[in-house]
């Protein structure tokens, strides 16, 4: 078949018969295929795909360190730790999944570096640990010693040591594959069976058998204009169940990190204040003092970036402008290049400054997602609000709320959380395997898939997909930011409406076949619309403020109304989005107000 363009159709898919599919390369997606491997033995047919080569996962720009209350450097205990991340979180979080990988996380370090992993030492040799946001010693007090590092470069050596490892175990990789569906062999709701994806060299389809499947897929931070997030997490793995009316969890809350680099959006390490830098605003003033008073600086994530955001409204930016400073040259060129050398290097190179001679421009960038696709504690996805399994299909790290980040992730909990549940969903999945059996490949999905690329190949005419992606960056980070409204919320919600409508009818230039970047930028705008609306329905919703959820119109937090999760769901018939709500676990903290 020829498409109007004269371009020759996609071929009908290829067919892949595996033990079980991870969707994925970055951290949890690389510990759950070693854990299946290994638990599984050589024989077991264990492939992971994933839209980048592995090394270039988004768990290898992971800077500050990973946390675990190992007592290395000063008094910790994982309790602490605890009760730090129910804090952080603002008690959205279920205690009884932050206690497991809190609890885990002191294994789990240890495990990691016998894999490999080049920690930081101290004199002593043991691993070295340095401050972060949030991380208070004995309930409150100060900050603790708790993040685990290898310089400012912690992600990668744990991408690089994981990988290590599959390859040594013999996990088959299938490179730049962008993954479109799921095939579901019972129909909408029913179990997960495998993927159809798109090989990125070839514009090929690629149907892949499996009897679980696991997305590991990141998070979706280029929904907004500004954002610490790699171009490629555009949300594919929330928006391909949420499509096929599977639900998302708690999409309000988007963690916008302190320190992006003013206007770039990449991220300069809360190392670089766990170590002793701080925030001034234009009159030189340290305002984290009036905010934070215990914690300062390294308050929770949310505070921080609240408290710039209301310099900036009282006139304090820089020069009357939407910035301040970070202020590291104290912190001497010792501390500079041989704990923060990334850091140091992105001020030298993309700002043109010298850290230990000038001020630095930041502002809040968007960094991570703390909803996402529901799961319990062992990586299953849940389909409903009420808990309901879905079979042979699995969720880990940014892609996943389990929910160990409540309202506001802890700073250094996010590669803990790949390893300790991405480990969990591997063994569980090789648990479950026996008792999932095979399935056919749905040929009415892969006959939408295919048509869906042919319709955007054959395009003709309509909008370039870069520009409705600007669009709709620009109204998510400034109607849907750090601070909402309902007027603001509203304006969003119909905008992302309209750009989703004109997303209809998009312009892919490209017709050729070999690494065609303009498809996939079409296929990943629509994943992100997806996310968008569940994200800014959910918003509008909750109705207090709450973690990274700040309503200027509701400014307190709500426990009697509004303590439990969010459900989004799209019905896959009409579009139209509806929202149930999960009680929050609480097992041992009790809610109560939350300073720093
Ligand atoms: O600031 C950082 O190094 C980021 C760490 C994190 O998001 O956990």
């Amino acid at each position: 078949m020829t498409l109007v363009t004269g371009r020759p159709a996609i071929p009908p898919a290829r067919i892949h018969e595996l033990d079980a599919v991870v969707v994925g390369a970055g951290g949890a997606g690389l510990y759950a295929a070693l854990e299946l491997k290994r638990d599984l033995g050589p024989e077991a047919r264990i492939g992971v795909i994933s839209k980048l080569y592995p090394s270039r996962s988004h768990t290898g720009a992971a800077q500050g360190g990973v946390c675990a209350a190992l007592g290395n450097t000063e008094e910790d205990h994982w309790e602490w730790h605890w009760y730090d991340t129910v804090k952080g979180g603002d008690y959205l979080v279920d205690q009884d999944a932050a206690e497991i990988m809190c609890h885990d996380a002191i294994e789990t370090i240890i495990n990691l570096e016998h894999l490999g992993l080049p920690f930081d030492r101290t004199e002593d040799g043991l691993i070295n640990q340095r401050r972060f946001g949030g991380h208070t010693r004995n309930y409150g007090e100060g900050p603790v010693r708790r993040s685990c590092f290898a310089a400012d470069r912690t992600g990668h050596a744990i991408l690089q040591t994981l990988f290590q490892q599959c390859i040594k175990h013999e996990v088959t990789f299938f490179d730049e594959y962008q993954v479109l569906d799921l095939i579901l062999p019972d129909g909408p709701k029913g179990r997960v069976a495998g993927v159809l994806a798109l090989e990125l060299a070839t514009t090929e389809l690629h149907a892949f058998r499996a009897r679980s499947v696991l997305f590991a897929t990141g998070g979706y931070g280029k929904v907004f204009k500004v954002t610490s997030n790699a171009h490629t997490l555009t949300g594919d793995g929330m928006a391909i169940p949420y499509r096929r009316g599977f639900p998302l969890e708690d999409m309000e809350f988007f963690q916008f990190h302190p320190t992006g680099m003013y206007k770039l959006g990449f991220l300069l390490s809360e190392a670089m204040r766990g170590e002793g830098g701080f925030l001034v605003n234009d009159n030189g003033e340290r305002f984290m003092e009036r905010y934070a008073p215990t914690m300062k600086d390294l308050a929770s994530r949310d505070v921080v970036s609240r408290s710039i955001y209301l310099e900036i409204a009282e006139g304090r930016g820089i020069g009357g402008k939407d910035y301040v400073h970070l202020d590291v040259r104290h912190l001497g060129a010792e501390v500079l290049e041989h704990k923060l050398p990334d850091m140091s290097g992105f001020i030298r190179t993309y700002f043109g400054l010298d850290p230990l001679h000038d001020l630095v421009p930041i502002q809040p960038t968007a960094h991570y997602a703390m909803g996402g696709v529901p799961t319990d504690i062992d990586g299953r996805v849940l389909g409903a609000a009420d808990g309901t399994i879905v079979p042979g299909f699995y969720a880990a790290g940014e892609v996943a709320c389990v929910s160990v980040h409540g309202g506001n992730r802890l700073g250094t909990n996010s590669l803990l959380d790949i390893l300790v549940f991405g480990r969990r969903a591997g063994k569980r999945m090789a648990t479950d395997l026996e008792e999932l059996p095979a399935a056919a490949v749905d040929a009415d999905a892969v006959a939408a898939t295919q048509a869906r690329i042919n319709a955007l190949l054959a395009s003709t005419g309509g909008e370039r997909p870069a520009t409705i992606r600007t669009e709709l960056q620009e109204v998510m980070f400034t109607k849907c930011g750090v601070y909402r409204t309902e007027a603001l919320l509203t304006e969003c919600r119909d905008e992302v409406a309209a750009l989703r409508e004109r997303a209809q009818h998009l312009l892919v230039d490209d017709k050729g076949c070999r690494y065609n970047t303009d498809l996939g930028e079409a296929l990943e705008l629509e994943f992100l619309l997806d996310c968008a609306q569940a994200t800014v329905e959910s918003a509008l919703a909750r109705k207090e403020s709450r973690g990274a959820h700040a309503r200027e119109d509701f400014p307190d937090r709500d426990d009697v109304a509004w303590l439990k999760h969010s459900f989004a769901r799209r019905s896959p018939e009409t579009g139209a989005i509806s929202l149930d709500y999960k009680p929050v676990t609480v097992t041992k903290f009790e809610p109560k107000p939350r300073v720093y």
